[in-house]
């Protein structure tokens, strides 16, 4: 049963960064607190946005330009919105989103360097001024993430780009939750697994705190 309002809450993060093993933190968290909640990702989260995810993260002989890629991100988006973000926040359901807007600002923006601008208006198109409540970004150093997605054995389109992509990656990111203190929580994943568990869950009990004084 969810009393107030449901929150939407985004994670984001570089490459590695330990987004599965937090996600299943955070849904653990949520169902002991018997929240009604949607746990979804993106690009994806319906069946054509996850063809579209694997049009984004297959490699194929034929180069995808940035701005298709751009493009194919917002047309995942505006599906999943419209299939199973609306619809679940209208039934009460927190939503978890693996990965959100804040991922095509660092990787096509940051990345790729398209204009923020552009992303800003397709933002503005496709979401009208449906932004997640909070984002929990997870930080750790370039290379230990790559280490670790490197581990996991063979490379998508976008694990396979070079060191830099990465850095500029992650420098957006931190410039976001730099721009947007209220709505990022950063943690930082540079360390034991035992550490991040009780911070991530720390961070949920002030959000829904916070959701109830509202
Ligand atoms: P992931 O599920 O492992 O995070 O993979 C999704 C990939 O898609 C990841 O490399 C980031 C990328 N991506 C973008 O480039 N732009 C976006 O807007 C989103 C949501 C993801």
């Amino acid at each position: 049963m969810n009393p107030a309002r449901p929150l939407f809450i985004s994670v984001e993060g570089g490459e590695g960064v330990g987004k599965s093993t937090s996600i299943a933190t955070l849904e653990a968290w949520l169902q002991r607190q018997r929240i009604d909640y949607c746990l979804t990702r993106e690009p994806g989260g319906t069946p054509l946005a996850e063809k579209i995810r694997d049009l984004l993260l297959g490699i194929e002989d034929e180069p995808l330009a940035p701005a298709a890629e751009l493009l194919l991100v917002f047309a995942a988006r505006a599906q999943h919105l419209e299939q199973v973000i609306k619809p679940a926040l209208a039934r009460g359901e927190w939503v978890l989103c693996d990965r959100f807007t804040d991922a095509t600002y660092a990787y096509q923006g940051g990345g790729r360097g398209l204009p923020q601008a552009h992303i800003a208006t397709l933002e503005q198109q496709v979401q009208a001024e449906l932004r997640p409540d909070y984002t929990l970004l997870l930080d750790a150093p370039v290379e230990v993430g790559l280490a670790r997605a490197n581990r996991r054995g063979e490379l998508d389109r976008f694990e396979s780009e070079q060191r830099e992509f990465f850095e500029r990656i992650r420098n957006c990111y931190l410039e976001r939750a730099a721009a947007e203190p209220a709505r990022f929580r950063i943690i930082n994943t540079d360390r034991p697994l035992a550490e991040i568990g009780p911070e991530l869950e720390a961070v949920m009990e002030d959000l829904l705190d916070r959701q109830k004084d509202d």
